[in-house]
């Protein structure tokens, strides 16, 4: 089943059991990820997550960082709905496509404090589009954040001399790098990778 097909919660539920089966890797890299953002030390920090999906991460975020303001965004409703069901805490969602010029202005009126601190998206920018695509979301990113915002993205990447076989969105680490450092970020680096994943950043800092 394609995101494309969700319509009901129960779908959401079969989807969630597809990603988690099938990509063994994922509490691993979620993890990951909100050991990067508890580094950080912020008090109440605003994270925006791109991409939602059946909310796992957004799950792992809100339960283990203290105080935190989740704005969630997504283009299939039904993802929003069944994570604002289940967390612990009350976010923000946004039902939005990437691939339009609204969603950065979007995720600006859904913070509180009209900042965001850190952006963070798993496993979707390469369902998103190709290099040109992520490349657009890199750079709007780096603008909507605030000087000490941080971005992470940990996505399905291509190993490096695969690039050949590789689908259009799903691009090798260096490649992830390069782009962000084009994208205007004062610091890059990747964190973490598996055989399926790449953890990359980029930092206003
Ligand atoms: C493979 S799922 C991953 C979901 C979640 N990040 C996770 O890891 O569980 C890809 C997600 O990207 C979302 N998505 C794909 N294209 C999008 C677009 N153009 N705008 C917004 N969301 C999009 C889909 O709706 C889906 O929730």
């Amino acid at each position: 089943m394609s995101f494309r097909d969700i319509q009901t919660q129960n779908d959401v539920r079969l989807y969630q059991k597809r990603l988690t089966d099938n990509y063994l890797d994922r509490p691993e890299i979620m993890n990951h990820i909100v050991q990067q953002i508890e580094q950080l030390g912020t008090e109440n920090p605003t994270v925006a997550e791109l991409c939602i999906g059946p909310g796992q991460l957004a799950e792992s975020l809100c339960n283990n960082i203290p105080k935190i303001d989740y704005i969630g965004l997504d283009f299939i409703q039904p993802f929003l709905d069944f994570t604002a069901a289940k967390l612990s805490v009350d976010g923000e969602f946004v039902c939005a496509d990437l691939t339009g010029t609204e969603w950065p202005n979007l995720l600006k009126g859904a913070s509180k404090t009209g900042q965001i601190d850190v952006i963070v998206s798993m496993q979707s920018l390469h369902d998103v589009g190709d290099a040109d695509q992520i490349a657009s979301i890199y750079t709007k990113c780096q603008s909507l954040l605030g000087e000490e915002g941080l971005f992470i993205n940990a996505d399905l990447i291509t190993q490096e001399g695969d690039e050949a076989n590789a689908r259009p969105g799903r691009l090798t680490v260096p490649h992830h790098l390069e782009l962000l450092q084009a994208a205007g970020y004062t610091t890059t680096g990747c964190t973490h990778r598996t055989a399926q994943f790449g953890v990359c950043f980029g930092s206003n800092k």
